[in-house]
């Protein structure tokens, strides 16, 4: 709600949240999304019409009139005595959101109502700024913010997670001479499907523009029910020529501390709001993230200190040895337990990372980098790139990546190769952190998961 002074004439549109009644008076907290804190109306019952009183109900939209006047009493400093109020979209008992304390999991299923509550108004009100926060930091830097399509032919990450693209009547599928589905006659003359990230073209544009971001929605039909995982999330992918590294594990760390930092700044009224009701750790989280060095540690290291771990009797799920993939709970006992502060983990084994990594010397790792983050695991994916045509030829050879797919891609090493590094920041991955939220269904406001996507 707009700041004005007390003393004057306000109209105020809203929800109605809650409505009490006393003798002569009925309190009214409204809410117009703007901030957490809601509204109070005084209505003088006695000069108030009773038909509009009737219909001043939970969920109801309200424009009112009045004076803005110093509340008497506790729990806000202004209040609005009504004098005149308007209903402008009535509700009624059916209404989802009537009291208070519903589960998450029914707040899901009534996702087209749920940003009208405390909690995910502050969610996606954070949700907003760390948007705004990333094109600012980055527009700061000079990167420049370039548009890689959704619809695509390469799987970048080669994990064969594409949810396929097609206006093929399934019903009535055209075949090939050899029997198979003849995409020829598909819409774009080829087998498409959503993409599972903008780096390949992200890379096109770094070798000619220098510095590069990508935001957008990203696409993975992998099948895992976690709180971590969606079928549809928003990715952050910047890509920078003559950066190796070291140069982006610098711009990954101070990228993150400056997000952070954007919501200790920002949306405070949010924050300690959900540091209240959600995670009464959460601020101080935030602010030891801002404050602390992020732990730089080799894949390698890693692996011995969870060794180190189970030998000393911890348990866990997924078995430990070198050329894992690490599993979140892996990732958590190094941040949460050993470290105690974000761990920039490097050097994968190089089976493990996608074709398109940096090859180290000795034959089995790759320049990766992952940072972890305490209660989220891996936030960010990135690594320096493969820059020499004969090594990553060789490597898409060894992985039998389909070539002609990938002719415009080899180009950048074929004419002018650079030294150059990315990496790639799961958006809801933040908001996860930057709010405390448990799962990551709750920081979307329509979530993608296997099974549903109503909304
Ligand atoms: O580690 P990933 O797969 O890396 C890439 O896609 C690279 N192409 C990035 C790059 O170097 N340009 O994904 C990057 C990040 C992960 O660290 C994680 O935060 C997020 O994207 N992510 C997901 N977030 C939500 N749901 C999923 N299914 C996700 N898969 C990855
Ligand atoms: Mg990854």
């Amino acid at each position: 709600m707009r700041e004005a002074a007390t003393g004057t004439q306000v109209t105020v549109m809203g929800w109605v949240r809650t409505r009490r009644d006393s003798k002569q008076v009925s309190f009214v907290a409204m809410n117009d999304g703007s901030t957490v804190a809601n509204l109070q109306i005084v209505i003088d019952t006695a000069n108030a019409d009773e038909e509009t009183l009737k219909r001043i109900t939970t969920g109801a939209c309200l424009s009112v009139k009045g004076q803005l006047v110093e509340s008497q009493g506790k729990g806000q400093s202004v209040e609005v005595q009504a004098q005149s109020i308007e209903v402008l979209g009535d509700s009624d008992a059916t209404y989802p959101l009537q009291k208070k304390g519903h589960t998450w999991e029914f707040l899901r299923d009534t996702a087209h109502l749920r940003p009208r509550t405390n909690t995910f108004g502050a969610v996606f009100r954070i949700r907003n700024q760390m948007a705004f926060a990333i094109h600012k930091f980055f527009h700061d830097k000079g990167f420049v913010y370039f548009h890689t399509p959704l619809i695509t032919s390469s799987d970048c990450e080669g994990a064969g997670q594409m949810f396929q693209v097609t206006t093929l009547d399934l019903e009535n599928l055209p075949k090939n001479q050899e029997g198979k589905t003849d995409y020829t006659q598909d819409f774009f003359g080829r087998r498409t499907s959503l993409t599972v990230s903008g780096q390949l073209e992200g890379e096109l544009a770094a070798t000619a523009l220098g510095a590069i971001y990508t935001f957008g929605p990203t696409f993975r039909a992998e099948n895992s029910n976690t709180p971590r995982h969606l079928a549809e999330f928003w990715m952050i992918e910047p890509e920078m020529a003559f950066y190796d590294i070291k140069d982006n594990m610098d711009l990954a760390e101070e990228f993150i501390k400056f997000c952070v930092q954007w919501a200790l700044d920002n949306c405070m009224d949010d924050l300690e709001f959900l540091n209240k009701m959600i995670d009464k750790e959460l601020i101080e989280r935030l602010k030891f993230v801002t404050t602390h060095d992020f732990v730089r540690l080799p894949y390698t290291e890693g692996i011995k200190i969870l060794e180190d771990a189970v030998a000393k009797g911890r348990k866990f799920e997924f078995p430990v040895f070198w050329g894992a993939d690490l599993a979140s709970e892996h990732e958590r006992y190094l941040v949460e337990e050993h470290f105690k502060k974000p761990v920039i983990l490097t050097d994968y084994p190089k089976e493990i990372k996608a074709f398109y990594m940096k090859q180290n010397e000795d034959g089995k790792t790759v320049r990766a980098m992952d940072v972890l983050f305490p209660r989220i695991g891996e936030i960010i994916g990135g690594s320096e790139r493969e820059a020499d045509y004969g090594k990553l030829m060789q490597r898409i050879e060894e992985l039998n990546i389909p070539m002609k797919d990938m002719w415009w891609y080899l180009d950048t090493r074929r004419y002018g190769s650079c030294p150059h590094s990315g990496f790639g920041l799961g958006f809801e991955r933040l908001i996860l952190f930057v709010t405390g939220m448990a799962n990551i269904r709750d920081v979307i406001p329509f979530p993608r998961t296997p099974g549903r996507a109503e909304f």
